[in-house]
């Protein structure tokens, strides 16, 4: 497509202009900001001007993205490597009809939510009882996007628990199933087991540590286990009741999974009605995407920067910075969702992609990542775009100040990012602090920023539950904008599979059944190192 060299080209032809000479434009920040929903994204701090829009938006329009996006909204099988609809917006989608091959989809999918809202109900109200009394503990096991969904979302949704605490156990590692379950009483526990295939070996091996845990103490231990998967005959299999076991259909992909039966331990702390906040904050932003034209598009926008900054300016990475202690695991499950989406190295038709994959995602919240990482970001040779998120508010009133500062270095941030500090200006600085000749030229290269590193802030007014709806529906569909452009399916993960075959086949060697022939050398020194430090 003669766009991509458009693009090409003109970044080509842009890239030596100062980021901050874009507004000289007095209208730069309000032209290159979008409103819509609970949120505003200002991407005026980047190279991105009104040429390199048009051309942005030229692409995702050749690219098909409207009509894509209608598909997937309309249950068409857009998940080609797997056959299967991509529905994820049903989840949430509380009023409308979607029919699908002659099909009502969301009766099925409100039959469901009706039936996980009643049990988090009993066991709020302290209905549903353990066998030593009310439920104060859930721990839920899964893995990916049985794990990280509801693990940030919980963490987010702090100031609205109102439930039984929620832990989170995901690692094959049992470290963390024993550190979590050492201080919790069994008889007051509920053990969610989350895995779509229910086959998760991580998840089968834990959830298997924590029956022979609930039964050391507890008479019935599967009366305490509740299910989340779409396979009934292994979660009967494993002994759980069906009224308990919560399933979804294929067309929900695990990492867009909260929003449904994956959500079961959000809905359990924060209850029915917040979650129905969150699925509604969510919904907005489905209806905003599926309906505004691309020019006013939030998600479109946001994944044409990322196209921009990845595809065309070459930044290999982005770093999300949410200025939001409770956002902290929204780095890690934006890592799931980008990269496990958009990491493919083939096109739809299985030919080789003509450009990178999407990019690498990663991040910690700030101020922390300020007094870590951001050195780099200022002053290394390498550019990371990066994206912050920041509410107008806190939760708490009494901290309103400290809330402020937080504000204060966000805004700082990507200013000094934008801004930078030249040569003079540094040399001025250590004039005035009393140095001279070599040694104040020397001081004074240190302290140099180059500036024109560009980054993005969303702003919502606090973290609510419907805002952190709209936040996640909004990297959803950024995500598939982005897929869209890269030719990729959005919504396989093959590249999952050989790691996972591999640890089988390794078993056996580490258990010294198997010689492990037609292993590399390196591979099974390690192995046979291990099994020796083990025998010893
Ligand atoms: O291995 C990757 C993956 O399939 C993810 O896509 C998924 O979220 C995770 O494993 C967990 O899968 P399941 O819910 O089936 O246990």
């Amino acid at each position: 497509m003669n766009i991509w060299n458009d693009l090409a080209r003109h970044h080509a032809a842009t890239a030596s202009r100062p980021l901050l000479a874009l507004f000289d434009d007095p209208a730069r920040a309000s032209g290159f900001s979008i409103e819509a929903c609970d949120f505003l994204l200002d991407y005026s701090k980047t190279g991105i001007d009104a040429e390199a829009r048009a051309l942005l938006l030229s692409l995702a329009e050749a690219s098909g993205v409207e009509a894509r996006r209608e598909a997937m909204f309309t249950g068409a099988a857009i998940n080609e490597t797997e056959g299967r609809a991509v529905l994820h917006t049903a989840l949430r989608n509380m009023q409308g009809r979607l029919e699908v091959a002659g099909y009502e989809v969301l009766a099925e999918t409100r039959a469901t939510y009706a039936r996980l809202a009643a049990f988090a109900r009993a066991l709020r109200e302290g209905r549903f009882r353990g066998q030593g009394g009310v439920i104060t503990d859930v721990v839920n096991i899964g893995i990916g996007g049985s794990d990280l969904g509801p693990a940030m979302a919980v963490l987010a949704l702090a100031p609205y628990h109102t439930g039984p605490r929620c832990h989170f156990v995901s690692n094959v590692d049992g470290a963390q199933v024993a550190d979590v379950l050492r201080p919790l009483d069994p008889e007051t526990t509920l053990v969610i087991v989350a895995s779509k295939t229910f086959t998760t070996i991580e998840t089968m091996t834990n959830a298997a540590a924590a029956r022979a845990w609930m039964a050391a103490k507890v008479a019935d231990p599967a009366a305490q286990f509740a299910a989340v998967s779409s396979d009934l005959d292994r979660t009967a299999a494993f002994g759980i009741a069906p009224e308990r076991v919560f399933g979804f259909a294929d067309w929900v992909g695990g990492r867009f999974s909260v929003w449904g039966p994956v959500g079961l331990p959000l809905m359990l702390a924060i209850g029915p009605a917040h979650f129905e906040a969150f699925l509604a904050g969510a919904a907005e932003m489905d209806a905003h995407f599926r309906a505004a034209p691309l020019a006013r598009n939030l998600p479109v926008l946001l994944a044409l920067v990322g196209v921009w900054h990845n595809q065309i300016c070459g930044y290999a990475t982005r770093a999300v910075l949410p200025y939001e202690q409770r956002l902290s695991r929204l780095p890690a499950y934006l890592q799931q969702l980008e990269m496990e989406s958009n990491g493919k190295r083939v096109a739809m038709d299985g030919s080789d992609l003509p450009r990178h994959s999407g990019p690498i995602v990663w991040g910690e919240p700030g101020t922390n990542g300020q007094h870590a990482f951001f050195q780099l970001l200022h002053q290394g040779t390498r550019i990371v775009p990066c994206e912050f998120l920041l509410a107008a508010e806190g939760h708490e009133p009494w901290l309103d100040h400290q809330h402020l500062l937080l504000v204060a270095n966000c805004l700082a941030q990507s200013e000094a990012l934008m801004r930078g500090r030249s040569l003079a200006e540094a040399t001025q600085l250590m004039q005035a602090s009393g140095l001279s000749g070599d040694e104040c030229d020397r001081q004074a290269r240190h302290r140099v920023f180059p500036g024109n590193r560009p980054s993005t802030t969303l702003l919502y007014p606090r973290l609510t539950p419907h805002v952190l709806g709209g936040i996640l529906a909004l990297y959803e569909h950024r995500v598939f904008c982005e897929g869209v452009i890269l030719g990729i399916n959005s919504f396989d993960q093959w590249g999952v599979e050989l790691g996972k075959e591999l640890a089988l086949a390794l078993a056996p060697v580490l258990a010294g059944t198997d010689a492990g022939g037609g292993k590399d050398a390196s591979t099974l020194a390690l192995a046979n190192r291990i099994r020796a430090i083990r025998d010893h």
